[in-house]
């Protein structure tokens, strides 16, 4: 007879952005005649960019001929786009990085919830609430405790020993960010608490002002306890073709039972090569187009255009008095549900009324509860239809 992992049990019905599109698919079979508009999960709507295209193209050209077909690629990607990496994302943050402290991957989801192999079940971990529930779900299938904060500050009074701190800045959903004093605060306590920080920043690139950084190891000693996930799918509008990365230092160490070192970067290597067959050539090719052709602007036009419905979305919920998202630093807009509504019936309320699907907050978290996501990742059409249709809300 075979066991189930009883971990799996403990975890919610369904997975938040499941739950929305069977919502949405019910939605749509009901109402065949109604125009429902969907910013819920942010999901890109912009077509790709014409470097990536263009790199698409050129790998698939490379892989039509015999003398440059390639197969499996390295598990952790190809060091062409490793070098552009490091070229564009961080030298110019003055961060000196080698190329095997980058694993190049199909999705920063994936290398959230698979690098928990790595580490003794049962752990510790502290997780914001709310935040990405990736997080959550991943820790609960292992079996591990979990301390949840709100603001970030509160980790530094976390007397219990925390094993794994998770950081999202840009936060999803609320776009919240953790000033540069704050994160040095926060590695400071991880080195003295031997704590290891998950730094997510899938949304660094949204980010407008300049009191936080873009990568975590812009702050001085975070590769001796940081690790850090990007992801292409938003930045680079990649959803569909998936592209992601993960930066493991060289200098950081876990421990066995018997206390000798090992090192995470070695262990996640092997994580790589036994579990993944690397990234796909054609978007790994795509990224390096967008790169080396000077076409970085092209993801920027983009990005711009989905920030402009983030500020038109705020300006029309600030126009309402409905308290929300006020810094504009990620491509989410959070807002206070009406009328005290939870999360859930403002959801159907937003769907009955307006046809406008969007995430309820307590999938992010209780802390959550009351609240209601918003993504700018929709079209332009989309996002002023939306506000037209919410005009009635209050
Ligand atoms: C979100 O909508 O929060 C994310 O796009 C979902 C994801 O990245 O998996």
């Amino acid at each position: 007879m075979a066991l189930v992992n009883e971990n799996y049990l403990n975890l919610s019905d369904n997975y938040l952005f499941s739950k929305i599109a069977s919502e949405k698919k019910k939605y749509i079979e009901k109402n065949k005649d109604k125009k429902l508009i969907d910013l819920s999960i942010g999901d890109v709507t912009l077509p790709l960019c014409p470097a990536s295209i263009e790199g698409i193209k050129k790998a698939a050209n490379l892989l039509s001929k015999k003398d440059t077909f390639e197969g499996y690629p390295p598990s952790s990607g190809h060091n062409f786009l490793k070098e552009e990496i490091l070229k564009y994302d961080y030298s110019p943050l003055n961060i000196n990085l080698e190329n095997n402290e980058i694993f190049i991957g199909d999705s920063s989801k994936s290398d959230i919830a698979h690098i928990l192999d790595l580490f003794d079940t049962g752990i510790t971990v502290a997780i914001q609430n709310p935040v990405y529930p990736v997080y959550l779900d991943s820790n609960v299938i292992r079996g591990n405790n979990i301390i949840f904060f709100n603001d970030a500050s509160e980790i530094l009074d976390i007397s219990k020993h925390i094993d794994i701190i998770y950081l999202c800045s840009p936060n999803n959903p609320t776009g919240q960010i953790i000033p540069k004093d704050r994160l040095k605060e926060i590695i400071n306590y991880a080195i003295k608490h031997k704590s290891l920080i998950f730094f997510d920043s899938a949304y660094e690139a949204f980010i407008q002002g300049i009191d936080t950084v873009h990568s975590i190891y812009e702050i001085a000693d975070a590769k001796k306890v940081a690790i850090e996930f990007r992801s292409f799918s938003k930045t680079a509008g990649f959803t569909p073709i998936r592209l992601s990365y993960t930066i493991i230092p060289n200098d950081i160490y876990l421990f066995s039972k018997s206390s000798n070192k090992v090192s995470l970067n070695s262990l996640f290597k092997r994580l790589k090569d036994t579990k993944y067959n690397g990234p796909s050539f054609l978007s790994e090719y795509a990224m390096y187009n967008v790169y080396s052709t000077n076409s970085l602007y092209q993801l920027k036009e983009n990005i711009d255009y989905y920030m402009k419905n983030v500020k038109l979305l705020i300006n029309f919920f600030n126009s309402k008095n409905i308290i929300g998202t006020t810094k504009i630093n990620s491509p989410y807009v959070w807002i206070k549900c009406k009328d005290n509504m939870s999360s859930w019936d403002f959801f159907y309320y937003m769907l009955d009324n307006f046809m406008i699907l969007g995430t309820p907050g307590s999938g992010f978290g209780t802390e959550g509860e009351g609240y209601f996501r918003l993504t700018g990742f929709g079209t332009r059409e989309d996002t002023l239809e939306a506000i037209e249709r919410m005009k009635n809300i209050l």
